[in-house]
């Protein structure tokens, strides 16, 4: 078949959109599995044999010619066990903390994410590598991805108590930019940009999209339906169209 994309709800659809942006109409199918949503609270030794599964299953159903990982804390946890488990190409999404630091004059810098990808040595990793000079401050919060599946159904969303802790640390009134480690926050960008508009906000969606196309050049797509499939509740179709697809 095509391309599948992987999330835990709706964060991966971020994603999605960047991809229609760069090539309108590339052949995917979009996999929330919303019946185990937020992965962010979850054990790892629960969630990384449950990714396994699901994208399993995913797997031998939809048989795609690549997936992407459209969320941090599956890809922190289990990108080298799905690359061991499945002769597919894997594409991963990772906080953006290079673009983050990059863009820091402050050298103070803050990474925005679940708890899980938050104390999974992985992001020390991304730290060490591309922002050995910055003071890093981070938060895990179970409270973004949550309003931001609430804000995609339609409500009306206050970030300002989720992401307070994060200035209130020592050191926190200086960050100057700040990386999304969290595919649900691309939706909560317009409310985190209101919110503090001096920060450089540092989204991964689009950069991940661009990823992808250069993975799946060389592979010839081949025409699918762009389908949605829920392990817990399925999104109404008013909500799928924008991304061009259905349930
Ligand atoms: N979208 C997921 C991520 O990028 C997290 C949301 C969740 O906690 O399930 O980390």
């Amino acid at each position: 078949m095509a391309l599948l994309v992987f999330d835990s709800g709706i964060g991966g659809l971020g994603v999605v959109a960047a991809l229609n942006q760069l090539t309108p109409g590339l052949p995917l199918s979009y996999l929330a599995d919303n019946g185990f949503f937020p992965y962010g609270e979850k054990p790892d030794e629960i969630l990384l044999p449950h990714i396994l599964n699901v994208l399993g299953t995913a797997i031998a159903r939809e048989q795609p010619d690549a997936v992407v990982i459209a969320c941090n804390t599956a890809s922190t946890i289990a990108l080298p066990a799905l690359r061991a488990a499945f002769a597919l190409p894997f594409i991963g999404c990772v906080p953006p903390i290079k673009p983050a630091a990059a863009a820091s004059r402050s050298r103070t810098i803050g990474v925005l994410a679940t708890a899980a990808t938050v104390r999974r040595p992985y992001l020390n990793g991304l730290i060490a590598q591309f922002a050995p000079d910055c003071r890093v401050l981070s938060l895990g919060t179970p409270a973004l991805a949550e309003l931001a599946e609430q804000k995609f159904r339609g409500a009306e969303v206050d970030v300002s108590t989720a992401v307070a802790p994060l200035f209130k640390q020592p050191g926190g009134a200086e960050i100057d930019a700040i990386a999304l480690g969290c595919t649900h926050y691309t939706f909560l960008l317009p409310e985190l940009q209101a919110l503090r508009p001096q920060i450089s906000w540092h989204d991964p969606a689009l950069p991940v999209a661009r990823q992808t196309l250069k993975i799946i050049a060389p592979l010839s797509l081949s025409p699918a339906p762009r389908r949605a499939h829920f392990t817990g509740e399925t999104l109404p179709p008013a909500l799928l169209a924008p991304f061009a697809l259905s349930s």
